[in-house]
């Protein structure tokens, strides 16, 4: 079975100042195989964004290969089966929440009646039920984010990128996120997501990365990276000896 994502010696460089590069990438490579909840961390500009764009061929890379389920990305087929949450899903504020999933769905050619009855579940999904009928323009940011995910999912992708999925979530918003990811774990489907929320991150990937200056400077199963320990905190379950924020730290400084 192909892996969803493989990435082999990927460089981007964007021009800079005075006719200058910055080196957003530097030569990552990473796998994520199919069915893998996969936690994509690092520091505010470590390359995450960047990573995810060419991924989603908004960016061509400077060096190196990139594929989805085996397709080069530079293919558009390569898209077919992906769901994307942008790390600012500021979207067309003049549609309703409802109709922004059609407009996304009829995109992939999925009929009205398959959509009558996938917003109505994704909007439940995603606790917008009440609000699935209002502007987007009238939406705060945590239900930006909420409708934004709903949206990746309405083609019932089997790889979902998500662009840090708990930004800006109330507490309940964080831990219905969590509940999605198991979900689509359940089901098979594989999640590539970057976040900055490393208690979230602990609880529900099965392999993380961790990206600084644009290169991997640690990658593994989560059960591997911290060591099986006394509880980190009082009353959780015993996840960590060193907890996933103590190694971060530790790797990135
Ligand atoms: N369009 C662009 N032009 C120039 N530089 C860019 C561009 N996009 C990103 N960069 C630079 O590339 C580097 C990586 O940025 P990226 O957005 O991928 O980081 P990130 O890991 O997603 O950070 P964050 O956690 O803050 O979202 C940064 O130095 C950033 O300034
Ligand atoms: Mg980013």
């Amino acid at each position: 079975m192909s892996n969803a994502i493989d990435i082999q010696d990927l460089v981007v460089e964007f021009p800079g100042a005075r006719g200058g590069a910055v080196r957003a990438l530097q030569g990552l490579s990473l796998s994520v195989a199919q069915g893998q909840v996969y936690g994509f961390l690092g520091p505010n500009g470590a390359g995450k964004t960047t990573t995810m764009h060419v991924l989603l061929g908004f960016i061509e890379a400077t060096a190196g290969v990139a594929r989805l389920f085996d397709e080069d990305v530079r293919q558009a087929i390569a898209r077919r089966r992906i769901g994307y949450l942008p790390e600012h899903p500021d979207t067309y504020r003049f549609l309703t929440g409802r109709e922004l999933l059609f407009m996304a769905g009829r995109l992939f050619g999925l009929s009205r009646a398959v959509l009558n009855a996938r917003s109505a579940e994704l909007l439940a999904l995603v606790g917008l039920e009440t609000a699935a009928d209002r502007r987007l323009a009238t939406y705060s940011r945590g239900m930006l984010q909420r409708i934004g995910l709903a949206q990746a999912l309405v083609n019932d992708p089997d790889l979902v990128i998500l662009d840090e999925p708990t930004s800006g979530l109330d507490p309940l918003g964080r831990i219905r996120i969590r509940e999605i990811i198991a979900a689509l774990r359940e089901r098979g489907k594989t999640v590539f997501f970057s976040s900055h929320e490393l208690s979230e991150v602990e609880r529900v990937c099965d392999r993380v990365g961790i990206l600084a200056t644009g290169c991997l400077v640690a990658e593994g199963r989560m059960a591997e990276l911290v060591k099986a320990g006394e509880p980190a905190v009082a009353g959780e379950p015993a996840i960590a000896g060193e907890s996933l924020e103590q190694y971060f730290i530790r790797m990135v400084s």
